[in-house]
């Protein structure tokens, strides 16, 4: 068999049979799904990040991302509906691409999720300390707010906010689906606040140069501020509890992206045409990467008096124009709106962590469950000790790069897969199926591809040691002990209780576990 070791699809199936989900979300509560899990660190942080890379040009990179994200979401949708069971990108590829793929998929996750978490408690940290600056002249040493590799030491804030999620989700804290819909509603106020107050004040000249570093730059800024995208697999998995999902789930797909690439791009002009986003350079004229010590000291030697060199992006761009209060208002809904995508980025870990230990391909002891709190304590723990140590240490948008190498990799996979089965088992129910499958895929694999390689080197560089640390740790560990390998093919029945699902969606809204939430 060219791809070894493959769990029967039938066998993951009857795992997925014993949930009985009502179906109960319509177009519209999808599309709310996706744009809570979506909106976050992306725009309210790395918008700097990508001027910094792209100029006003970001604007096309914004264009550019959400488009790859839309056809990978379409892909993403039909498998979601198909095997709706825990673990995604990774038993997808289990059951079609064999276990050798799934390890890499499983592996490259990590990345996704554990890193994108340590990424947003970094954005968190820029808006807390700058609020606190704002609200209370509080101003606390660079030192200890900022990373070695960004003009700092440790970053103590975004450390702290990633140690209060680890504790709530050992807990097994829920997110109710009432505080689910107000941080929905905080976020969406707070762009459109912000689009509101800058666009009538933009400045036509702003846009001049366009691209100052040019389609690479556009690019570069394309494949970081996919991270902005990141989380609308959170609708995918919702399938099976979607009406005439054929209708509801593209409608709620490119729907909720949809409507937060046009926020996006309000944004990205309300920024640029207001306070300008020209890319902050060297002293000889050269391009700066964000994240570095050489753009911290560029930034410093301007008094941190650019866009670029902000971390807590929309805030400072509503200072400048004038509105100091709504800047407030805005980083306080950051501050409020953030810690909830971290903590579904890590319980997205520790699921993935909780199926591959399943399989056997990680320690028994990292599904091992709490007696008291029901949780995956154990693998919860280690995952909060990384994402402290992450956001510690490392800058946002070096985190939310190697956060994107990951998820593209999974997403190029899902999208080989789609395609795969449907030529290897075309009678196969699909509840929801691909529009134009022969195009859609391609564009979606070719899209990360492309986005993949448009990340900057020393992600790549990353990703790919990863990958191969990963291998090792297959070839010495989960080889050995997987369940596949050793004959044992399991159906789980309490799969759709444990771990506990942290983030009800919406009202009306019937979680695994079968309460309504
Ligand atoms: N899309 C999410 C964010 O921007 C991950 O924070």
């Amino acid at each position: 068999m060219i791809f070894g070791r493959i769990k029967p699809l039938d066998a993951i199936l009857a795992t997925a049979e014993k949930k009985s989900l009502h179906r109960s979300l319509g177009a519209f509560q999808l599309t709310m799904l996706g744009i809570g899990a979506v909106i976050g660190t992306g725009i309210f942080v790395l918008t700097a990040e990508a001027a910094q890379k792209a100029g006003p040009g970001m604007m096309v990179s914004f264009i550019i991302a959400g488009f790859v994200c839309s056809v990978a979401a379409l892909c993403y949708a039909e498998m979601a509906a198909m095997v709706p069971v825990s673990g995604s990108a990774y038993t997808y590829s289990y059951a079609v691409m064999g276990e050798t793929v799934a390890w890499m998929v499983g592996w490259a996750l990590i990345l996704e999720y554990a890193i994108a978490a340590g990424a947003v408690s970094v954005g968190w940290s820029g808006y807390f300390v700058g609020w606190l600056e704002t609200s209370f002249g509080i101003d606390i040493p660079l030192s200890l707010v900022r990373g070695p590799f960004d003009g700092g030491a440790i970053n103590v804030p975004a450390m702290v906010i990633a140690m209060v999620v680890t504790a709530l989700l050992v807990k097994g804290t829920k997110e109710s689906a009432t505080v689910n819909a107000v941080l929905v509603g905080i976020k969406i106020l707070a762009l459109t606040l912000f689009v509101m107050l800058a666009l009538p004040v933009i400045k036509a000249g702003q846009f001049e140069p366009f691209a100052p570093n040019g389609f690479t730059g556009i690019s570069a800024a394309a494949a970081s501020i996919f991270f902005a995208y990141v989380g609308f697999d959170a609708v995918s998995t919702a399938a099976e509890e979607t009406r005439n999902p054929q209708r509801n789930m593209p409608i709620g797909l490119i729907g909720s992206l949809g409507i937060c690439t046009l926020f996006y791009l309000l944004v990205a002009a309300g920024v640029i045409g207001t306070v300008g986003a020209q890319p902050v350079s060297g002293p000889a004229g050269e391009v700066l990467s964000p994240g570095t010590p050489a753009l911290a000291d560029a930034c410093a030697a301007i008094q941190e008096n650019a866009v670029v060199c902000s971390k807590e992006a929309l805030a400072w761009t509503l200072k400048s124009i004038g509105y100091p209060f709504v800047g407030w208002l805005v980083g306080a809904a950051a501050i409020l709106a953030l810690p909830s995508v971290i903590l579904m980025m890590m319980f997205g870990q520790t699921r993935i962590f909780f199926v591959m230990s399943r399989d056997g391909l990680l320690p028994e002891k990292f599904s091992q469950v709490h007696p008291r709190f029901h949780t995956p304590h154990v693998i919860t723990i280690l995952t909060g000790i990384f994402v402290t140590l992450f956001a510690a240490f490392f800058p946002v948008g070096l985190l939310a790069d190697v956060s994107n190498s990951g998820t593209l990799f999974a997403f190029a996979a899902v999208s080989i897969a789609v395609l795969a089965l449907r030529k290897s088992d075309p009678a196969r129910v699909r509840p929801f199926r691909t529009p134009m499958i022969g195009v859609i895929a391609p564009l979606a694999i070719i899209g990360c591809v492309y986005l993949f390689f448009s990340l900057s080197l020393v992600t790549l560089e990353l990703f790919f040691g990863w990958a191969a640390v990963g291998l090792v740790v297959y070839y010495l560990y989960g080889y050995r002990n997987s369940h596949v390998g050793l004959g044992k093919v399991e159906v789980h029945e309490e799969d759709a209780e444990t771990p506990p699902q942290p983030v009800a969606p919406l009202p009306g809204v019937h979680t695994p576990g079968g309460k309504d939430a």
